[in-house]
């Protein structure tokens, strides 16, 4: 068995501490968020200090936390989908003179590599399709029509994810964002990162009353693709689904 698994050790600091990353060749960071593009229509979000659900004690949250696979067909809210964005990529405030933003979820050396796309299948008052979050304004960005999606990639097998559920996150990442200042040992503090999103979805969606469950098992080519993603400088990194559930 060839495993990989060296990348999970913290034993590279000393030989990154002697590169000159492009943070010490003072280039300019990338940006904190991907911007929307002209045109495409954008969705207010509640705002955090609005949010009125989500009043579960945190101890029972933990202790009820499981992943749960199969969902209802009743839509979330939007209030709903707004605390659980607000709890996964949420913005805080602007830190390091305006250069980094500090969000909801840890993020090793603030970088935050990761964009969160939705894949809306039932949300009240919302059109199914592909959207894109904008933490630093709490908005939803517009990027596809469903239909247009189908008729895009002529494959269904990402069917089997949205069918059953309200609404998909899949996170992608920008690793960039954190090779900016880590370079040779990005790749580890990025998988940490995505660790710690997923986690608050879970527990904002145990609050809440709804099921979600991580997938590290789907196709890399055909979500990409979904997404419109280059599969180099932005790829997908994992996927949950969310969901009402019969029984909370
Ligand atoms: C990194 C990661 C990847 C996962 N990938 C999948 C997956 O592809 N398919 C799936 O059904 N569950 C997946 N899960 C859910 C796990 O199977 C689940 O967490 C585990 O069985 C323990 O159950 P619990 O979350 O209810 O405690 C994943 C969980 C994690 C943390």
């Amino acid at each position: 068995m060839k495993t990989q698994r060296g990348w999970l050790k913290s034993d590279r600091w000393g030989e990154w501490a002697k590169i000159e990353t492009d943070q010490v060749k003072k280039i300019d960071p990338p940006p904190l968020e991907l911007p929307c593009p002209t045109g495409a229509k954008q969705i207010e979000l509640v705002p955090p200090d609005e949010i009125k659900i989500g009043n579960m004690p945190f101890i029972e949250t933990v202790r009820r936390r499981k992943s749960r696979r199969k969902y209802t067909r009743e839509p979330l809210s939007l209030e709903e989908l707004s605390l659980l964005l607000w709890s996964t990529q949420g913005f805080q405030e602007m830190v390091k003179n305006g250069l980094a933003a500090r969000r909801t979820v840890p993020s090793g050396g603030c970088r935050h590599p990761f964009e969160t796309y939705l894949l809306i299948n039932r949300v009240d008052g919302i059109e199914p399709g592909l959207y894109r979050y904008l933490p630093l304004e709490h908005r939803l960005c517009h990027l596809e029509p469903l239909d247009a999606i189908h008729a895009r990639l002529n494959d269904e097998s990402y069917g089997k994810f949205l069918d059953n559920s309200a609404v998909v996150f899949v996170w992608s990442v920008i690793p960039y964002r954190t090779e900016w200042r880590y370079s040779i040992i990005s790749d580890k503090i990025i998988a940490l990162d995505a660790g710690h999103v997923c986690q608050s979805l879970y527990l904002a969606c145990e609050a809440l009353g709804l099921g979600t469950c991580a997938y590290d098992g789907y196709d890399q080519d055909t979500v990409d693709r979904l997404l419109n993603l280059d599969g180099e400088d932005e790829f997908t990194i994992y996927l949950a689904t969310v969901g009402r559930v019969a029984q909370p």
